[in-house]
């Protein structure tokens, strides 16, 4: 294997030993390479992995976080619980109308926007329709059809009737991720995003990109089903040195939920979501996952659901592992009533959804008030073209099976400002583009390097000219802003 990554000209260590995602202790942030794999290696479910037993430390660290603020968690776990069950009954009754979409020829519309903006802003998901021509999209399937068909060594998951493939460097991919109106996109989506210090190096007036897989699913698939789940690493939410580092959630812990900006950008910066060297983390900063649809589909043909409770999902898994029902018995009435429910005498490790190394996932039994069986909402119809955003902290699921008539299809396309952290692993992504190998965050081995048909530079230049480059790591910044002055001259060093 090692020679083998070699060969493929990726620099493997060879004197160092690294925690992996089997380990309990947190790695020190350093670049390991991936182990070989595909999707379900990020997915504790959907792997031979068992969830985690926690060490001791996790118990802990949870005390640690809630010491001193224990009436104030309390109580505000008790306006969660109150305030849950009202927009749980609007989001049952709107379906996928509650999540906005917009034309992509009136992203500069402000009295589009306006509204668009503040359905956004609460529900953390958005569809933007035609971003690109549904024959253009079209196209670019047929392209990635015949690559794979060039290439039938292609691995994906399931691995006997691929429906993601391990393909990070096809010419659909690299077309898309290039496409000024795509990059346009993420711009507009990334606006929406503030931060509280000024001197934050971030603009979001410069997306980079993340070069993520491709699904291509059959009807009749019921392999890749992805249950609820939240991208960006799991357990660091709760750690000290993952998302802690920048107190991205210190107001929840602290029971002030209501004052936690899932919008604040400037705390993300020094959060690190990857302390196991997982497969499912994104060691990028990304504002939002996204796809570009490559098919016409709806609800139950093989598509997303998100949750639109967005920042009240996000305070209630985050506080769940802090609480405890007194009456345990799902079955009785009053199970999920706010007075069966107390802060625990003595924390437990758990941390209800969350293995190491893996994502962060979701279940009824686990998040009982978040109601998913009817709070999971699938996106609209989309057609060939369309873009669909949820925020970096959205729960997010696919249809358990493919009950549609066509192939349900997306290029993975999130959305990343330019900052240090996305320069630096714009580098280690520009090598992996080069020689033909999955990008840093996700499972090693030959990828396509041996491909027919690869795409090089010349084709991200001729897709999307210097923007496209430069969103590669491949040119450098400039910036008329003055407050993105300093953060492009920092970028323009790091990719040379
Ligand atoms: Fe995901």
């Amino acid at each position: 294997m090692l020679s083998n990554l070699r060969r493929c000209g990726v620099k493997v260590p060879l004197t160092r030993t690294f925690a992996t995602a089997t380990s309990t202790q947190p790695r020190s942030p350093y670049y390991a390479p991936k182990k070989e794999g595909d999707i379900s290696s990020a997915f504790a479910s959907l792997s031979s992995s068992e969830p985690t037993s926690f060490p001791a430390r996790f118990a802990t660290l949870k005390s640690s976080l809630i010491r001193g603020h224990e009436a104030a968690l309390r109580s505000s776990w008790s306006r969660l619980l109150t305030t849950l069950p009202s927009e749980i009954n609007l989001i049952t009754a709107s379906g996928s109308s509650i999540i906005p979409t917009l034309e992509f020829s009136e992203i500069k519309n402000h009295s589009r926007l306006l509204p668009f903006s503040r359905c956004l802003h609460k529900r953390g998901v958005a569809v933007i329709r035609n971003v690109v021509s549904e024959h253009e999209a079209l196209g670019w399937k047929e392209e990635i059809k015949e690559y794979i068909a060039q290439n039938p060594q292609t691995k994906g998951f399931p691995p006997d009737r691929p429906a993601v493939y391990e393909l990070y460097w096809s010419p659909g991919q690299i077309k898309a991720r290039a496409h000024p109106n795509v990059l346009e996109t993420q711009r507009m989506l990334m606006g929406f995003w503030g931060k509280k210090d000024r001197d934050t190096l971030i603009s979001t007036e410069i997306p980079v990109s993340y070069a993520d897989r491709l699904r291509i699913r059959q009807p009749g698939d019921s392999a890749f089903a992805l249950g609820p789940h939240v991208d960006g690493g799991s357990v660091e939410r709760w750690e000290r040195e993952g998302y802690g580092k920048g107190g991205v959630y210190d107001a929840v812990f602290k029971g002030r939920w209501e004052d936690f900006d899932p919008w604040e950008a400037s705390c993300r910066l020094k959060v690190e979501s990857d302390l196991y060297n997982g497969a499912g983390a994104c060691s990028m900063f990304r504002m939002f996952q996204g796809w570009l649809s490559m098919s016409a589909t709806g609800p139950g043909e093989g598509t997303l659901l998100v949750n639109p409770l967005f920042k009240l999902a996000t305070v209630y898994y985050l506080l769940r592992p802090f609480f405890e029902p007194k009456n345990a018995d799902r079955e009785k009435n009053g199970y999920l009533d706010e007075g069966n429910w107390e802060l625990a005498e003595e924390q437990s490790s758990v941390l209800q959804g969350a293995t190491m190394g893996c994502t962060q996932e979701l279940s009824d039994v686990l998040h009982p008030h978040l109601q998913l069986f009817k709070t999971m909402i699938h996106v609209p119809d989309v057609r060939p073209g369309d873009y669909v955003a949820w925020h970096c902290e959205s729960i997010h699921a696919v249809d358990k099976m493919h009950a549609g008539k066509g192939d349900s299809s997306v290029m993975y396309i999130p959305a990343c400002p330019l900052t240090e952290v996305n320069a630096r692993y714009l580098v280690r992504q520009r090598e992996a583009f080069t020689n033909g190998t999955p990008g840093p965050d996700f499972p090693g081995g030959k990828g396509e390097c041996e491909h027919v048909g690869r795409m090089r530079k010349g084709d991200i230049e001729a897709a999307g000219g210097e923007d496209g480059l430069r969103a590669m790591g491949l040119g450098n910044w400039s910036s008329q802003l003055e407050s993105e002055k300093k953060i492009v001259r920092v970028a323009n060093s790091i990719v040379g």
